[in-house]
């Protein structure tokens, strides 16, 4: 019975590894920053040396620029993004009424762009619409 062995493997493993996240109390977690080398800290430590920075700005810029035949920015709807786009990544891929399927954040922001500024989406995965994400 090979296939009863294996289920059993995987039962077991899943068991491991439910009871090892389990198992590490809430003071000993730590932070993946804690296992960066001194250097990477340093870089995501300081906002004008992290790559990652360039696209935050960039989705900044963008996010309070008019665009479409609206003339509005993503900033006149949803004002100030950290606060309005606080927890929202998690939310998705969701259920979209009005399409009845599901949408990732990405094409979520797409039907913003099209229907809310009417201006032409986004290309898919390209630069603005990672930077708008970050
Ligand atoms: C004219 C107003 C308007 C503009 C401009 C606009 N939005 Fe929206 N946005 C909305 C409304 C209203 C909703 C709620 C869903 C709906 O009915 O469209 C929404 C929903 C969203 C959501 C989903 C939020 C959630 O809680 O699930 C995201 C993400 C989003 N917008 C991003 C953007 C971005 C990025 C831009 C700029 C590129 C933008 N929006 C421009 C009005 C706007």
């Amino acid at each position: 019975m090979m296939w009863a062995r294996t289920i059993v493997a995987v039962m077991l493993l899943l068991a491991t590894c439910a009871g090892r996240a389990a198992g590490i109390p809430q003071s000993q977690r730590r932070s993946g920053f804690s296992f960066m080398t001194p250097d990477t800290q340093a870089m995501q430590n300081e906002d004008t040396a992290n790559p990652g920075m360039l696209w935050v700005l960039d989705g900044e810029a963008l996010w309070n620029s008019n665009a479409g035949s609206s003339g509005k920015a993503c900033a006149d709807c949803h004002g100030e993004a950290r606060a309005s786009m606080k927890g929202v990544a998690a939310r998705y891929p969701a259920f979209d009424k009005a399409l009845g399927r599901p949408v990732n954040l990405e094409q979520r922001i797409d039907l913003c762009r099209s229907q809310n500024q009417q201006a032409p989406p986004f290309a898919y995965e390209s630069r603005v619409l990672i930077s708008v994400q970050s």
